[in-house]
């Protein structure tokens, strides 16, 4: 199914059922390795609200859940250039941390948020993604432990991913026909 968003088309690649099963199986592994552990889930905002509210709901031991808000993208392109929109409001000082991210691309994001944590001195970091594009990364991130899919080099929406803020809305995620350039 092909469907539009500002002046691009995108293609289906990835359904909701596909997503929700997958998500499943990542809540059964986040259960078993954080067994009488009090995680806290640290989602970045914006990308993420979808997929950490469906993964929530897969936990069934007990959890926090927090926010922290950066920028980083233009349109389709990563900008390299992140900057702060909303600090985490919770002391994560000897906590258990799992970053819930919608998609790692260059990693510049997710190394800058690392940092942020890193200094508040945690038990251990996790890093759990829905989409990750293995081409491209730029940055080497150890913590990256939970991936919902591998993805190729397109930019993709729909699941709280977006284009020029469209899009955030669509249950299954589509990938953009041609990479602009
Ligand atoms: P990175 O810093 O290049 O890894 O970019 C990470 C952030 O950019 C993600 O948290 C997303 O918000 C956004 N992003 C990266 N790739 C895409 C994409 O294909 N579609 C929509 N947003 C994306």
């Amino acid at each position: 199914m092909r469907i539009q968003i500002d002046d691009k088309d995108f293609d289906l690649l990835l359904e909701y059922d596909q997503i929700k099963k997958r998500i499943r199986l990542i809540g059964i592994q986040l259960n078993l390795d954080f067994e009488n552990r009090i995680p806290v889930f640290v989602g970045v905002l914006n990308g993420s609200f979808v997929f950490l509210a469906d993964l929530i709901k897969e936990i069934t031991i007990a959890s926090e859940v927090t926010f922290v808000k950066v920028k980083s993208y233009n349109g389709d392109q990563s900008s390299g250039v992140i900057s702060d929109e909303m600090d985490i409001s919770m002391d994560l000082k000897d906590r258990d941390v799992i970053v819930v991210e919608d998609i790692v691309d260059t990693g510049k994001t997710l190394k800058y948020i690392l940092e942020k944590i890193k200094a508040q001195k945690p038990a251990s970091i996790n890093v759990c993604s829905l989409l990750f594009k293995p081409n491209i990364i730029e940055e080497e991130i150890e913590e990256l432990t939970y991936v919902g899919f591998e993805i190729p080099n397109d930019f993709v929406v729909g699941y709280g991913l977006d284009y020029n803020g469209l899009g955030r809305n669509f249950k299954d995620i589509y990938k953009a026909v041609a990479l602009k350039k």
